[in-house]
């Protein structure tokens, strides 16, 4: 755990420079825009401990995984999302001597995310080895309005001396992945031109063939003077090159614009010229006005979906950070895209979709960005529904069966880990309850019409094929699984799995039936192209989900999380001493499978999906039982125990469990933050805020809330967005204040009591009611 970040409502902010803590500032200060996004990685050169980071969505390499014993099924590759090329680059030579804050003097040193404005700056005072002092001042930024675009300002000041400066501004595209399985490189160059003083360079990755053209502008000024810039070029390096004769406290000042095309967006063959115009039209703006136009859109973004948290600063600026890096890595434009569990931050989880957006991050995006992007990440998967059916075929699977995959970029399974990873089929049923959640919330019903439909049918006709049955319990069973818990593999009959199963089997029927009432010729289309044949099917779907075997214990009252869970020797996590933990860099495999230990919420899991079929001792004996075998390692974890302890009242339990994962980052709580940032956890944390302390939810087609105040806090606040209503609720120690911004009205339920909520501000008291 460390403790550096320096608390700020609006800005995280380092004041010193310890080249030990570099890796992991990085990752916190890492910028991106959705399309693409960088590591906070110097622009001067760095001897010191690195990770380089840019990437672009989207844009990935299917390495080939090392495996030592292959068998059927495996996946050939584990993608990567591609550390591409370094746009940010200057040397900066003074009279020879090297710009390097490993090997200088840093005796002043603020880095800045300015999360109000999505910008990144950095002062230092540097004292070189000759004596030489200068002064920088950087600041940079991806456009989140031409989202293809970035731009840099770099100022140097000479302190006390006069001489020469020698600066080189790159791009430079001879970079590779650190995980690269096989010391690999994963580009290679397609062309290079430099003209009017422009820089391209198009490269394409092997196998996958994507093309991206990264273009720069650098204009370089003596005291507001244009320096005339000499081209450098080498293969996949492309630089501008000038020698300036400074004295004491003239400033030289770079500007540095640079695009990112792909061939995902264009023709190959036209990549240069859109490069081009995109760069020229960057120009024209210049970098001061689109750094206004950066402040005025995240300004929108955070008015759409904004915390604020009154008498905690540290809790304030932690949810904000984790609400920008959540905005930075998403923004819903493009149905192709989606949110790998570390973003643009490292190269850890690929950069792939696992189940993290459906499961955590969707609710985020339901709330605070308008509906187009919630419904693009479900989009996404439906684009690749085809492959899902053809995953489920290569798995012995048939008829229209999908299983989507655990890992993936473009709907192919690419995870790395057999036994852990594939065997958690319980994805398609997040998949599936992400559809359900998605039409809760807004009450797109078409949606179901226009895509949701076919993907449950899909995903139906899994599980009606990957269960059997068991004539021992005279019930269907699903054998050889994995629940969330990875810490169990291979198991038998996990409850969160087989209740999703028959959810999804469920659900899927009464979606059909809504389709064939309300959009009768989209069912057609449907029924045709899906070849469903409802009554035979429907009727096999109900027998399964009517007769799912789920286990339970008497004794405890509480739901087995696998058949035979109560085997395993009943330690509690409480037993467990310091040095036993983390589990999994402490224990063997082996150790940690047989133990009763869990990683994260499975049971929980599924009683926090399906809350609502719970009575609350239900809740409290499996929430205790569970809770207490938990060893939260994972980041997805402590949400959903946030959530829950609220729930059952435990106000004290659900605030521990929120700070477990705001700060998880910020104060490297895990001491893995130089990897990149937990980005798909932070949206658990948004839902430890706003279902767990606002205890907001979606009910028959209106927002409850059941509030309470965590005690060091005086206030919070949030901003969301229900169905066309754009909502202020603000939660005191005994009341809430909710803004209507809109002229629709609005009921709502605080504690089980209807409100009528008009536009403009309307205050409930609700702890006084209780009284
Ligand atoms: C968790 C998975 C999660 C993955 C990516 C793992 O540690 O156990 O549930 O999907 O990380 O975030």
């Amino acid at each position: 755990m460390k403790n550096y970040i320096k608390a700020d409502a609006w800005n995280i902010v380092e004041e010193s420079f310890d080249p030990h803590l570099n890796k992991i500032s990085e990752s916190l200060f890492s910028i991106g825009n959705g399309r693409m996004g960088q590591r906070a990685n110097f622009e001067e050169d760095y001897s010191g401990e690195t990770l380089q980071g840019n990437y672009v969505a989207g844009v990935y390499y299917p390495d080939k995984t090392r495996v030592g014993w292959w068998k059927n099924g495996y996946p050939e590759y584990f993608a990567k999302v591609l550390n591409a090329t370094n746009w940010i680059g200057l040397n900066i030579h003074v009279d020879g001597e090297t710009l390097d804050l490993h090997l200088a003097k840093v005796t002043a040193f603020k880095r800045v995310l300015n999360m109000k404005e999505g910008t990144l700056s950095r002062n230092f005072r540097a004292e070189l080895n000759s004596g030489k002092i200068i002064d920088v001042q950087a600041i940079r930024f991806c456009s989140i309005v031409d989202d293809e675009v970035a731009a840099l300002h770099y100022r140097i000041v000479p302190v006390n001396f006069e001489g020469v400066i020698h600066i080189t501004s790159f791009i430079d595209g001879d970079v590779k992945n650190q995980d690269s399985n096989y010391e690999e490189k994963f580009w290679e160059e397609v062309a290079q031109e430099q003209k009017n003083g422009l820089d391209y360079l198009l490269l394409r990755t092997k196998k996958t063939e994507f093309e991206v053209c990264t273009a720069s502008c650098s204009l370089i000024f003596k005291e507001g003077d244009a320096q005339t810039t000499r081209p450098v070029a080498r293969e996949k390096y492309l630089a501008q090159q000038v020698e300036i004769s400074v004295k004491q406290d003239e400033a030289i000042d770079i500007y540095k614009i640079a695009v990112n095309v792909t061939s995902q967006n264009y023709d190959k063959p036209d990549l240069l010229k859109i490069a081009a115009e995109r760069i020229a039209m960057a120009s024209a703006k210049g970098f001061q006005q689109m750094r206004e136009e950066q402040a005025k859109a995240w300004a929108t973004k955070w008015a759409e979906g904004d915390i604020v948290i009154e008498g905690d600063l540290a809790a304030q600026q932690a949810i904000r950070f984790n609400i920008f890096q959540l905005n930075q890595t998403y923004t819903g434009k493009d149905a192709r895209l989606n949110i790998g569990p570390k973003g643009f931050t490292g190269e850890k989880y690929g950069g792939s979709t696992y189940w993290d957006t459906e499961a955590y991050c969707i609710p985020f995006y339901l709330s605070v960005a308008p509906q187009e992007v919630s419904r693009n990440l479900l989009i996404y998967r439906y684009k690749q529904l085809d492959k899902a059916i053809e995953n489920a075929i290569k798995l012995g699977f048939k008829d229209g069966a999908a299983l989507y995959p655990m890992v993936t970029m473009n709907g192919e399974e690419c995870h790395n880990e057999w036994e852990i990873t594939f065997e958690e089929i319980h994805r398609n049923g997040a998949i599936a309850f992400a559809i359900f959640n998605y039409i809760r919330y807004t009450g797109d019903e078409h949606y179901l019409a226009d895509y949701g439909l076919e993907v449950l049918i899909g995903i139906a006709r899994f599980w009606k094929q990957r269960v059997n049955w068991s004539e021992d319990k005279n019930k269907f069973v699903m054998l050889g699984v994995t629940g969330p818990n990875e810490y169990e593999n291979n198991i038998n009959n996990n409850w969160y799995t087989n209740k999703l199963a028959a959810w999804c089997l469920n659900y899927t029927m009464e979606a059909a039936k809504k389709v064939e009432q309300q959009y009768p010729d989209e069912y057609k289309r449907i029924i045709l192209k899906t070849n469903l044949q409802d009554v035979k099917e429907f009727k096999d779907w109900k027998r399964v989900a009517d007769e799912m075997y789920y286990p339970y214990d008497e004794k405890t009252g509480v739901f087995l999380q696998q058949d035979g869970f109560l085997d395993k020797e009943q330690t509690l996590v409480k037993d467990l001493s310091a040095e036993d933990r983390p589990l999994n860099q402490k224990w063997s495999w082996d150790r940690i499978l047989r133990s009763c230990f869990i990683k994260q919420a499975d049971v929980l899991q599924g009683m926090y999906f399906f809350e609502e079929e719970y009575d609350l001792e239900t809740l409290r004996k499996n929430f205790n039982f569970y809770e207490s075998r938990t060893v939260h390692e994972s980041s997805l974890s402590p949400c959903v125990h946030s959530i829950l302890a609220a729930k059952l009242n435990d106000e004290e339990k659900a605030y521990e469990f929120y700070l477990r994962t705001a700060r998880l980052d910020l104060d490297d709580y895990n001491n893995d933050t130089e990897d990149g940032l937990h980005i798909t956890s932070m949206a658990g944390t948004w839902m430890s805020v706003v279902e767990g302390f606002a205890g907001m939810r979606v009910r028959n087609d209106r927002l409850i809330f059941n509030p309470f105040l965590p005690k060091s806090w005086t206030s919070f606040s949030f901003s969301i967005g229900f169905r066309g209503v754009p909502l202020k609720v603000k939660i005191t120690a005994t009341g809430m204040l909710i803004i209507n911004s809109s002229d629709q009205v609005l009921e709502v339920s605080i504690l089980d009591q209807i409100h009528v909520i008009p536009s403009g501000e309307t205050s409930v008291a609700y702890k006084v009611a209780l009284v």
